[in-house]
């Protein structure tokens, strides 16, 4: 099979290892793109025992020659983005306008979004939605309102965006004050700001959607880098505990400005098991030792917040939505698990039931928190595996856990990552052997 253009979107809540399998098949791609989310992602990314973290930059920085862009569908934080930027290149890592490109029409998360969340957050209490504090639904409720909306472009317009801002800000502290008693923010202050990130940053800033549009007509090769999991998007996840953006397959065409066929090959990341941070029902949680034990094995911990993520068995129900949702063709497993003494037995979610009744498939309208998982029981394998190259090399019990996820999700696993540096992956059944 000739695969063109390549998406890499995660299937669960997020944390999949999204980073890692960017990583791994960006090398052989022209552009690099992010269409969703903004700096609540937090993707991983291991090259040659030196870890990064990515928050707004795409994966593919790590690959010389690879151009990088952030699309219009982006909740583009400058300060986050400025910081990053400066780390990498501490590092070593090149990164001018020649690959990182950044959407004018991306909306900017501003100072009050980022107080807004947590503020919003505080005042609910126990209704809270677990947010990442980084003023991500704030800013995309301002891109729906329009007229309080800021978009990249708008910083390299100095005038215009002061008097505008002025507006906002005014606006804002109103809201915020009878709302929170919040302390009123400065609008000139932020306005200063902001027009200085606006002019560090003003040969990246383009029309993103012309030049990704223009390399799908050239052929050239096009990864598109999903955010957050597909059961936090914000119509098709667990509603209301999701994210505010469309973070599965079907945002890419609206998020980076590309016809829908050119989303190209579809791979769907999922962990070996699964993990949530934040509010909201995770019908295979185990709150209790195994959870614990698996938190430990995977170094379950946010990339972004430092939360330790709940953990809990693989759940094929959900799965299998999420991989329909992005026309997934085949899968990345990622974060095999081995070798806790304390796990003698794997769990796989096969269906869920619900006052008595068996349920296979999975729909949006479930009250999730109430159903029962059906298990499937797999023995663990407790040899190391990190060193497996390819599938015969996998311990018996892990490829039969394998086979039965292939059957269970009607999807070949093309890609498994046995550990976290770019080596530790193996091809099984894929059609991408040419990308890594
Ligand atoms: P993302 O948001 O989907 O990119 O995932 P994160 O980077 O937030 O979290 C995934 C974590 O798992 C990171 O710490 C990765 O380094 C790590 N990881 C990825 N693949 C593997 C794997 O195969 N084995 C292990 N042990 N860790 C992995
Ligand atoms: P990556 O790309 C895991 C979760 C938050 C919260 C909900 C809403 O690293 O997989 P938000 O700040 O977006 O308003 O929070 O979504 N969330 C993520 N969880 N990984 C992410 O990104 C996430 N991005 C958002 O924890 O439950
Ligand atoms: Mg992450």
């Amino acid at each position: 099979m000739d695969v063109k253009n390549v998406t890499v979107v995660g299937l669960q809540w997020g944390d999949e290892g999204k980073g890692k399998v960017v990583d791994a098949l960006g090398r052989t791609c022209r552009y690099v793109a992010r269409y969703c989310g903004g700096a609540n992602a937090g993707h991983s990314v291991n090259v040659r025992g030196e870890k990064f973290a990515l928050h707004l930059i795409p994966c593919g920085i790590l690959h010389p020659g690879v151009v990088n862009i952030v699309g219009n569908g982006v909740a583009f934080d400058p300060a986050v983005a400025w910081e990053e930027i400066e780390g990498l290149r501490q590092r070593g890592v090149k990164v001018d306008e020649t690959n990182l490109l950044l959407s004018a029409s991306a909306h900017v998360v501003m100072p009050y979004h980022k107080l807004q969340d947590s503020l919003s957050e505080q005042s609910l209490g126990q209704a809270k939605i677990g947010t990442t504090a980084r003023g991500i639904g704030p800013c995309y409720a301002d891109k729906a309102c329009r007229s309080t909306a800021i978009r990249l472009g708008d910083l390299t317009r100095p005038d215009e965006f002061r008097a505008h801002l002025r507006i906002i800000v005014e606006n804002k502290n109103r809201l915020l004050s009878a709302l929170h008693n919040a302390a009123p923010l400065d609008s000139e202050k932020i306005a200063d700001e902001y027009i200085e990130f606006g002019r560090r940053m003003s040969k990246m800033i383009c029309d993103t959607g012309s030049i990704l549009r223009k390399a799908c007509k050239a052929g050239e090769r096009i990864l598109f880098e999903g955010g957050q999991g597909s059961m936090l998007d914000v119509d098709h996840g667990t509603y209301p505990y999701v994210t505010s953006s469309s973070v599965t397959a079907c945002g890419i065409p609206a998020g980076a400005g590309v016809a829908p066929k050119n989303v190209g090959y579809v791979v769907g990341v999922a962990k070996s098991y699964a993990s949530r941070v934040g509010s909201g029902p995770f019908p295979t949680e185990q709150d209790n030792e195994i959870g614990n034990a698996i938190r430990r094995r995977g170094k379950e911990f946010g990339t972004t917040t430092g939360r330790p993520r709940r953990c809990g068995w693989f759940d094929a129900v959900a799965l299998r939505y999420a991989a329909d949702m992005s026309g997934v063709d085949e899968i990345a497993l990622t974060v095999l698990m081995d070798g806790d003494d304390t796990i003698e037995t794997f769990r796989i979610c096969t269906a869920y039931e619900l006052d008595g009744r068996r349920i296979d498939e999975y729909d949006p309208s479930l009250p999730l928190d109430k159903v029962k998982c059906v298990y499937e029981d797999w023995p663990a394998w407790k040899t190391p595996i990190a060193s497996a190259r390819k599938f015969e090399d996998l311990p018996s019990e892990a490829r039969a856990y394998i086979d039965r996820i292939e059957q269970l999700l009607g999807r070949p696993v093309g890609v498994i990552s046995v550990g976290p540096p770019r080596d530790a992956t193996l091809l099984h059944h894929s059609a991408l052997k040419g990308f890594i």
